[in-house]
């Protein structure tokens, strides 16, 4: 999930299609976004793992979270690299400490901090390459985004993500109550849609696609349908 390399740079005024997914925590999300973008055969941009990147740098080197100058710088300097599933930060692979709860609840902190938004908008803009772009997070269409060919905010009951976080828990051998995560998940949510800068929000311009009774496939092919009516050229 590198921003494409530099020899594919865009002449000024092509067209890049971006389809941007924002949707809240544990809403498969990911898993969809990465999936349209193999179908089409366009970049992946996981926003949430610059967020988590940069949790896990400031903890990693003793920045106080607290301190907003310091964790926007810490997140100006970030050395990422993605390589298939590994994620390195600073070459050392992070790609399981990034995932854990407590870097998800240090991001969603941080993340409310305008200061950092601001540090990671060139980084995530620099995603955008032909030939096109799926990116997800919270406010892709809103704020990096804003022109993206479809935009859609992609839901869940908190029941239904819960279910599965838990699940994906579960896999990785972490133990969790299943109400325990509902709350998490419901104070993630709080947090992320009342923050005064790029709150989670279902805009108008932005299609609904609620997944509690749809499995992956199902939720891939309603985004592939709707990126074919508005670019039925472009989309194979
Ligand atoms: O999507 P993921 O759970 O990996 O994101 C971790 C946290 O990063 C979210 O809870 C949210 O606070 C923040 N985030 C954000 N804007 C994005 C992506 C993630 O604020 N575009």
């Amino acid at each position: 999930m590198n921003p494409p390399p530099q020899t594919e740079v865009v002449s000024p005024g092509f067209f890049i299609p971006v389809i941007a997914i924002d949707g809240p925590s544990a809403s498969g999300k990911g898993t969809v976004a990465q999936s349209v973008a193999g179908r089409l055969g366009f970049h992946y941009l996981d926003s949430g793992a610059l967020y988590r990147l940069s949790a896990l740098a400031c903890v990693r080197r003793g920045v106080d979270l607290a301190d907003e100058v310091a964790v926007a710088k810490q997140a100006a300097q970030l050395d990422m690299r993605f390589q298939g599933d590994q994620i390195f930060l600073f070459d050392q692979d992070v790609g399981d400490q990034i995932r854990t709860e407590q870097c998800g609840v240090d991001a969603s902190r941080v993340a409310a901090y305008p200061a950092l938004r601001a540090a990671l908008e060139k980084k995530q803009r620099e995603f955008k390459r032909l030939p096109g772009l799926v990116a997800d997070g919270r406010d892709m269409g809103s704020v990096i985004f804003p022109d993206a060919t479809l935009k859609i905010f992609l839901t869940a009951t908190a029941e239904a993500r819960a279910e599965r976080r838990t699940k994906q828990l579960k896999e990785k051998g972490m133990y969790a109550k299943m109400h325990d995560v509902i709350e998490e998940l419901q104070r993630r949510d709080l947090r992320d849609s009342s923050r005064s800068v790029a709150p989670l929000k279902h805009y108008p311009d932005a299609k609904l696609l609620d997944t509690t009774q749809l499995s992956i496939e199902q939720a891939v092919n309603q985004i592939l349908d709707w990126y074919r009516e508005i670019s039925p050229v472009r989309a194979p």
